[in-house]
């Protein structure tokens, strides 16, 4: 379904990241591999079994808007075209009250999580304007509909990223662009770690047993459970879907 379809994935080293490079890996998928962190993109590298042929890896930096142009940029000149963009890159930022965030935490999540996903946009769609084709997938959350103690930075960046995607969506139909947000419930993975850990220190265990209170499915979800979601926007199976941010949560926000 994916063969020779070029896809840009940011955050490519991190948990989701990483399940939807391998499953556009399998199935043919060309792989342009973005991530702030060499070392995970070298792990991920080793784990996919990636080669020349079939995937660049780029490290880049997703606040820095000349970083942004550069993974483009790569991606076109090693493979000619974009076909799908995972603008996925985030951060959770410090669990901290509204009154205790200071003014450089703040800034750091809103830079990585609302400009970093803005700068992809604008360099991405450029190029999919002039293929007159694409799908864009943006990481927005269920914190995205949602308020959440001890998280206002994240939580503003992902009904920032709503906003955006919607915005996006409606500048892009015309020229034969979707663009689609994913909002996962929490993943088991090292950002949930991070949470549960900031939000108790010692006692992380603790606190994922009041998230699973809140999901009626009873579990957090796997990386698989976004990456599938993500696959079937990214895929020409949703040809007709655009402008929308879909819940994989569990039955979380249906309370
Ligand atoms: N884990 C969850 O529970 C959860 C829930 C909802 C939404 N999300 C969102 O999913 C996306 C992926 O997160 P994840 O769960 O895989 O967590 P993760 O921490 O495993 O992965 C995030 C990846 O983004 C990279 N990154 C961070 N800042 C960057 C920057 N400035 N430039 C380039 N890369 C950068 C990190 O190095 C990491 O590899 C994020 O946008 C996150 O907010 C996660």
């Amino acid at each position: 379904m994916f063969n020779d379809k070029v896809a840009i994935i940011t955050g490519a080293g991190g948990g989701i990241g990483h399940a939807v490079a391998k499953e556009l890996k399998e199935k043919g998928a060309k792989l342009v591999l973005v991530d702030v962190s060499s070392e995970a993109l070298t792990e991920l590298s080793k784990d996919l079994n990636l080669n020349k042929d079939n995937s660049i890896l780029l490290k880049a930096d997703v606040t820095k808007e000349d970083n942004v142009k550069y993974y483009v940029d790569k991606a076109v000149e090693r493979f000619g075209k974009i076909d799908i963009f995972i603008n996925n890159a985030g951060t959770e930022g410090k669990v901290s009250s509204i009154v205790d965030t200071n003014k450089e935490d703040l800034d750091f999540v809103l830079n990585v999580n609302v400009k970093g996903v803005y700068y992809g946009l604008k360099y991405v769609m450029t190029q999919m304007i002039k293929q007159k084709s694409g799908s864009i997938i943006n990481t927005s959350s269920v914190a995205g509909f949602m308020g959440s103690p001890g998280l206002c930075p994240y939580v503003a960046s992902k009904h920032a990223v709503i906003g955006i995607t919607k915005t996006a969506a409606l500048e892009a139909a015309p020229y034969n662009i979707r663009v689609n947000a994913v909002c996962p419930g929490p993943v088991d993975n090292r950002m949930m770690r991070s949470i549960e850990e900031g939000s108790l220190p010692g006692n992380g265990d603790a606190v994922k047993t009041e998230f699973l209170k809140l999901i009626p499915l009873g579990r957090y979800a796997s990386n698989e459970d976004v990456s599938k979601l993500i696959l079937f926007l990214a895929s020409d199976d949703s040809t007709y879907i655009t402008g929308q941010a879909y819940r994989v949560d569990g039955g979380m926000n249906a309370k």
